[in-house]
């Protein structure tokens, strides 16, 4: 088999709160008796909280123990829509020096010049990737960076006088659902194009969409299937013809960097995320960062402090009375900002250039070897032109064939110490969807192992598909019994989950 051979570790261990002993202790905190005299009384406790005793040896193999057991199979991550991309340890490092890690948001400006820097120097980088007149970097994550458009948009109309009469923004079904969410969140009507044969929505769909309430446009390029909108600059004319702003979700960016500008195809505002593209670590090693840009009509409403530059001496601006206020605290994570300015200077602009062909290459390959694999199958197959980035694909045939669920496939492909693929954003509109990303990052041999490794799978589905349908077998637990998840007694995390669970009111 052309498969690695992998098992996770299985350690069985007791959960943490049952390890230890009594009096054993892993740190020695000083009395800080001052500090309990800023505490007002009635917050103070009156009891020990009830905290397990390990020694700091102990703490350490738990971890690891739990490490062993569940990053075994962070081997090669083919995950679209995300750009998986290098995260270089000397960057974790940088931002572990004191000169980072203890820095405080309100001390002095001027003993936090060399932080005031990168964040001015990645600003003007990115300005001149997309051709946006200034960026910010304060919100904490792509859905973040969407929200802090409808801020700005919101700001924008309030000073035209316009805020309440513009109440619609426009966006597709397959922008990224945080487009629709955060434009809801700030209280505007969500107008939602659909796709049509060509996969995407046709601009006659957005002329009849358009009107005097149109408040903005906001859309991915290419959207959740990876299809592009070679219409997108006539789009940008028709919202603006309207009156609205047009907001370029470029998350997906990787496919294009250094080849298309946001600003040349005429949209005024657009968002990156230096967690994808611009090499600052994704997820659960976040926390990630939504770098917004917009055009120079734009920037006095965003949200501040900017960070201005004058004869290399840097200094903060508060807001002017329209801004659109904190979209979160302070500069936001600025150390993944310093990861991400480290990643792009090292890159430069060649660098980026070649990065993005190298990704096209990548996902191509690998579109190629995927097309020649039994039961799988490109979303919208009559389209012919390239997917730049990540590509929409379907099990659906296999399913059909096998019984096998993308979701079993999914599983199956951790016994081999692979990372599980990214499925669709909902709705999903292609049946058992998943969607692969290669990227830059990755070499020949390792997305061929990813793709030795589907390829097994899919043999077996059509083999032995018991085998994949309760998979995993080679990991520290078998399957999750999942079924109480859409039981309200047993499963709920808010009292609206419980309420639709319980059908109290509709999905
Ligand atoms: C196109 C697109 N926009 C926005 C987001 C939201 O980003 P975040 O998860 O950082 O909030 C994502 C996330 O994957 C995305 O793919």
């Amino acid at each position: 088999m052309k498969s690695p051979s992998y098992h996770a570790a299985r350690w069985a261990e007791p959960i943490i709160t049952e390890l230890g002993s009594e009096g054993r202790c892993g740190l020695f905190i000083e009395d800080a008796p001052d500090a309990l005299d800023l505490m007002p009384r009635a917050l103070r406790r009156t009891s020990a909280p009830v905290l397990p005793s390990l020694s700091e040896p102990e703490v350490f193999r738990h971890y690891l123990h739990l490490a062993q057991m569940t990053l075994g199979m962070q081997g090669v991550s083919l995950f679209g829509t995300c750009t998986m991309k290098y995260n270089a340890p000397v960057s974790e490092a940088i931002s572990w020096r004191p000169e980072m890690a203890e820095t405080h948001p309100l001390q002095d400006p001027e003993t936090l010049q060399g932080s005031l820097a990168f964040i001015h120097g990645l600003d003007r980088m990115l300005r001149s990737l997309s051709g946006m007149d200034r960026f910010v970097f304060q919100a904490g994550g792509g859905a973040d960076a969407a929200y802090t458009h409808c801020a700005v948009t919101r700001a924008w109309l309030a000073a035209r006088g316009e805020l309440g009469k513009r109440d619609e923004i426009i966006t597709s079904i397959q922008s990224h659902p945080c487009n629709p969410a955060t434009a809801a969140t700030a209280g505007f009507k969500v107008i939602t194009l659909t796709l049509e044969e060509n996969g995407y929505p046709s601009l006659e769909q957005l002329k009849a969409a358009v009107s005097d309430r149109t408040a903005a446009l906001m859309i991915g390029n290419p959207d959740d299937m990876g299809i592009y909108n070679p219409e997108i600059r006539e789009w940008v004319d028709v919202v603006h013809r309207a009156g609205g702003l047009c907001f370029y979700d470029h998350a997906n960016f990787n496919g294009v960097m250094g080849k298309i500008r946001a600003r040349e195809l005429g949209f005024d505002a657009c968002m990156f995320m230096l967690h994808k593209t611009f090499g600052a670590p994704k997820g659960g090693n976040g926390p990630s960062v939504g770098a917004y840009g917009c055009s120079a009509e734009l920037e006095p409403f965003l949200p501040a402090p900017l960070v201005n530059e004058e004869n290399g001496h840097y200094r903060l601006v508060q807001p002017g009375a329209g801004a659109s206020g904190h979209v979160r605290e302070y500069l936001g994570n600025v150390q993944q900002v310093m990861k991400a300015y480290a990643w792009t200077l090292a890159m430069g602009a060649d660098g980026i250039d070649e990065a993005s062909d190298l990704s096209v290459l990548a996902n191509n390959y690998m579109d190629h070897r995927l097309s020649t694999i039994r039961g799988l199958s490109h979303s919208h197959p009559h389209l012919t032109g390239w997917r730049m980035e990540m590509t929409r694909w379907s099990m659906e045939t296999l399913c059909r064939e096998t019984g096998v669920s993308v979701f079993d496939v999914q599983r199956r492909m951790t016994d081999f110490g692979i990372d599980a693929f990214w499925l669709s954003h909902e709705p999903w509109l292609v049946p058992e969807p998943f969607t692969p990303e290669a990227g830059e990052m990755w070499s020949l041999e390792e997305i061929d192992r990813w793709l030795d490794v589907l390829e097994t799978v899919v043999a077996e589905c059509y083999a032995d598909p018991e085998t994949v349908r309760t998979a995993p077998h080679r990991q520290a637990i078998r399957q999750l019994d999942q079924s109480h998840i859409n039981d309200p007694a047993r499963f709920a995390t808010t009292m609206r989950a419980w309420k639709r669970k319980s059908a109290v009111i509709p999905a």
